[in-house]
């Protein structure tokens, strides 16, 4: 009998001493230690031998049995071990490793410019108004003294919705029919009311369907025009820097007169011509002019004793200005330069 153990557990600890993963630890526990494996017969064995050798061998075989498994038990979890060494090893984060490269996003360029522009006039004692797109024919050409028939009205190609009275505002202008209304007449207003606008246009480099105007109005006793030129003078040196130089042209809006176009000089060149500004060192930004006489009337406002001035921008235009891009449709197409910010030039 104890030839049969010690030849086993020689056996046993051979194969142990070969075993080179947890697999192998299996594969020999079930060989061995199976209710019908060799282990087993040993200890079935012990039946028929008698009282004292049974003493003797079952303690033996008890011994042996222990020793077995514990080495086993021993093998088992220095395997584990090693597997989650090896696991920690492969799953470690290094924290020195650059970041992936993610591309951020950045405020669009057009909010930016509005953004700027009503902290401007937040500062000069403004409200920030807004009105709605879907706009009354009345208060988007009537009430601005463009009746249905006025040539004018061709200027600006309008998107009808059903029928005549209603359509996609053409221009913010009309806010400033619905805050003259609101004043009744009897309340000054300095307001700005940047918006989006409708018009059915050929799209190209500086034209599109749907783009944004930044539109102010003031109306109270003694203004003038000199009002106006001061108030965006300041605005574009603000906006461009110290030395930008502002003029006025007439010009002709039905809801103004005198009315003006102004221009500001040329901040990427000096003034002797560039892309921005074509050959003229000069460079559009704003329709204006004093709030015509009938337009005060049939907003409720005496114009014996209130006057106003008025203005539009293309936001566009003056966030192309900023950002010294000369095709406005780049804004429209996801081009990833625009979360880049183009080279923005600020002279503030
Ligand atoms: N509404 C004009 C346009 O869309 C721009 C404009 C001109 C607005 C003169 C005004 C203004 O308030 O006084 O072309």
């Amino acid at each position: 009998m104890n030839e049969k153990i010690n030849a086993l557990k020689k056996e046993i600890e051979e194969k142990l001493n070969e075993v080179k993963d947890i697999n192998d630890l299996t594969e020999i526990k079930n060989t061995y230690l199976n209710k019908k494996g060799p282990v087993a017969d040993l200890s079935n064995g012990l039946r028929d031998l008698s009282v004292d050798d049974k003493k003797t061998f079952g303690k033996a075989l008890n011994d042996f049995k222990n020793d077995i498994n514990s080495k086993i038990e021993e093998l088992k979890n220095k395997f584990e071990e090693e597997e989650l060494n090896k696991k920690l090893e492969s799953e470690k984060i290094d924290i020195s490793m650059p970041s992936m490269d993610i591309p951020v996003g950045s405020p669009a360029i057009v909010e930016t410019i509005i953004e700027e522009s009503e902290e401007f006039f937040i500062g000069m004692g403004y409200d920030i108004l807004d009105g709605p797109e879907i706009e009354l024919d009345k208060y988007n050409f009537e009430m601005l003294n463009l009746p249905k028939d006025h040539p004018a009205r061709d200027a600006q190609d309008t998107y009808y919705l059903e029928g005549e009275n209603l359509l996609l505002r053409s221009q913010t202008s009309p806010v400033q029919v619905r805050a003259m209304l609101k004043g009744e007449g009897k309340t000054p207003i300095r307001m700005l009311c940047p918006g989006k606008v409708y018009r059915r246009e050929d799209i190209n480099a500086t034209h599109e369907q749907e783009f944004d105007q930044i539109e102010g109005l003031v109306i109270d006793k003694n203004i003038s025009l000199s009002d106006l030129k001061g108030t965006i003078d300041a605005f574009v040196k603000y906006m461009y820097g110290e030395n930008t130089e502002t003029r006025f042209r007439p010009s002709y809006y039905p809801f103004t007169e005198p009315s003006v176009e102004i221009d500001m000089s040329c901040i990427y060149c000096d003034g002797s011509g560039c892309s921005m500004c074509k050959p003229k060192g000069w460079i559009t930004i704003c329709g204006a002019g004093m709030v015509h006489p009938n337009v005060l009337k049939m907003c409720g406002y005496d114009p014996e004793e209130w006057q106003g001035f008025a203005f539009g921008f293309g936001a566009l235009r003056l966030a192309m200005l900023k950002y010294n891009m000369t095709d406005m449709r780049i804004i429209h197409e996801n081009d990833l330069r625009e979360t880049k910010n183009f080279d923005r030039k600020d002279v503030k």
